[in-house]
């Protein structure tokens, strides 16, 4: 069975285009997203790293850390960075890990269904990582996960959105709504009583019985 949320992120040992990591020891004390793609040298990937490099600062902001994989060893992933700061003008700083005997992989459930055991001989479409993504909080457990096909870019504002929600969550007793964004209302969760609500945030609005909007508290 895959990871679900809440289980903690397994830890590994890797090597990576910033040298080799120790992953809980690297997470630290803030989050992490740790993100892998199919394959070096291909047209949705370079996209996709690129965007991630050019949100690498709102991440930063965030106290969370970004980690790119796939089972291209370390050196591909050097030489493929100069293609993809050439295509979409963003430097990949962030650190790629080199996963060639598919341990992390394995580790995360990240091969699709008929993936193979190794790396030899693998094509993108058999033997590669899917576009896989876990945030994973300062506690190391999983706080989201998310699979795309190999076909489809994945928006990365949509994690940056989804991590706001997150570290939102983690301190106010409260959700979010659909197409939440940073300083819309926030849902009161059902945890917390109309009296406790008023004294926690000062008023809120009843839409449903138990639906109940604030205004979204400070940070
Ligand atoms: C791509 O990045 O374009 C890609 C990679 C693997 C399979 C399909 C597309």
């Amino acid at each position: 069975m895959g990871l679900r949320i809440n289980d903690i992120a397994p830890d590994f040992t890797a090597e990576t285009t910033q040298g080799t990591i120790h992953f809980h020891d690297w997470i630290g004390d803030g989050y992490a997203v740790l993100f892998s793609h199919p394959k070096n040298f291909t047209p949705v990937c370079t996209t996709e790293l690129g965007a991630m490099a050019g949100l690498a600062d709102e991440f930063a902001r965030r106290n969370a850390k970004i980690i790119g994989i796939s089972v291209d060893p370390v050196e591909s992933h050097v030489k493929w960075k100069e293609d993809i700061r050439a295509a979409t003008g963003h430097a990949v700083d962030y650190p790629l890990i080199g996963d060639k005997d598919l341990k992390v992989a394995k580790l995360y459930d990240m091969l699709p269904a008929e993936a193979g055991d190794s790396s030899e001989g693998r094509t993108p479409a058999d033997n590669a990582t899917v576009r896989s993504v876990f945030i994973i909080g300062p506690d190391k457990r999983v706080k989201l996960t998310l699979t795309y096909p190999m076909t489809t870019g994945r928006n990365f504002d949509e994690i940056l959105r989804a991590l706001d929600s997150i570290q939102l969550t983690a301190k106010h007793q409260v959700a979010t709504p659909a197409d939440w964004k940073q300083g819309e209302d926030v849902i009161i969760t059902g945890a917390v009583s109309d009296e406790d609500a008023i004294k926690r945030f000062g008023a809120f609005d009843r839409i449903l019985p138990y639906l109940r909007k604030t205004r979204q508290p400070h940070a």
